[in-house]
């Protein structure tokens, strides 16, 4: 039973099979893109700084085949699995975890403030992916008709909520995150993100009332991610609300 966060910085896999079965509401994560293949590297200029050309370490490797027996047990039969996902890897995504959800969907996040094509050859890179996939009796916080589009904009992760020190190259915003959980998890709930970077997730779940269990196999950014988590306060307001139902 944890009380409202639990992290390891440790290999995602590995860490995930310590996880008890069905004790994850949600899981809110954004792995690996297997991009760096791809890239020509940071893009250099003497009057700014290096543009992040998704040329990172860590990026390589993954196959979201290896999450898939993990997740299944781990996720309880109400529960959601969102996970960023590359232009490269969705129809992995969807082979591997279409047969086994109910439903599987995508959702767009689009960048209003995106990187600029210094060059102007080609499309300026302004939307991400996020797969979503659940069974049946998900937990699902429908809003307005308006509000429930698979698109949702926001600027890019950036002022005084970006971390300097380390500076992660694929931070994402609360704003973001924090309109997903609202959907797809309610206050108490436990989410998950095994590639947590530097804590974004966890923020979010902290601050919307929920638990949160993140792996991360980096030292810096999981040292950053503690320090972040450390920082969130409690919600009074809202544990004194939930211990009023109670005695009520
Ligand atoms: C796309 S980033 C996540 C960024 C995060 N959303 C944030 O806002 O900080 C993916 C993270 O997964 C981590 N990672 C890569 N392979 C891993 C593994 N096998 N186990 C745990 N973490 C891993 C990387 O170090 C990287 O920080």
């Amino acid at each position: 039973m944890i009380d409202r966060f639990q992290i390891y910085n440790q290999d995602a896999l590995e860490t995930l099979r310590q996880i008890p079965d069905k004790s994850i509401d949600f899981v809110l994560t954004d792995p690996p893109y297997n991009l760096s293949q791809y890239s020509t590297g940071n893009m250099k200029f003497d009057w700014r700084a290096d543009v992040n050309n998704d040329l990172a370490e860590w990026d390589r490797d993954f196959d979201p085949a290896d999450l898939k027996d993990e997740f299944i047990r781990i996720l309880k039969p109400t529960g959601n699995i969102f996970a960023f996902c590359s232009y490269n890897l969705i129809g992995r995504w969807h082979e591997i975890y279409d047969p086994i959800f109910d439903t599987f969907q995508f959702f767009v996040w689009h960048k209003s403030n995106p990187i600029p094509k210094f060059r102007k050859a080609g499309f300026l890179n302004s939307c991400e992916l996020i797969v979503c996939m659940w069974n049946k009796g998900h937990t699902w916080n429908f809003g307005k008709q308006n509000e429930m589009h698979n698109f949702f904009e926001c600027p890019i992760c950036m002022g005084p909520e970006r971390l300097q020190d380390p500076k992660h190259p694929t931070q994402k915003p609360l704003r973001l995150l924090k309109h997903l959980t609202g959907i797809a998890s309610n206050e108490g709930d436990t989410i998950l993100d095994p590639f947590m970077g530097v804590g974004s997730t966890g923020v979010a779940a902290l601050e919307m009332d929920r638990k949160f269990v993140g792996i991360e196999i980096e030292r810096e950014y999981f040292d950053a991610a503690k320090k972040r988590l450390q920082s969130v306060q409690p919600d009074i307001f809202s544990i004194q609300n939930r211990a009023a139902a109670l005695i009520s």
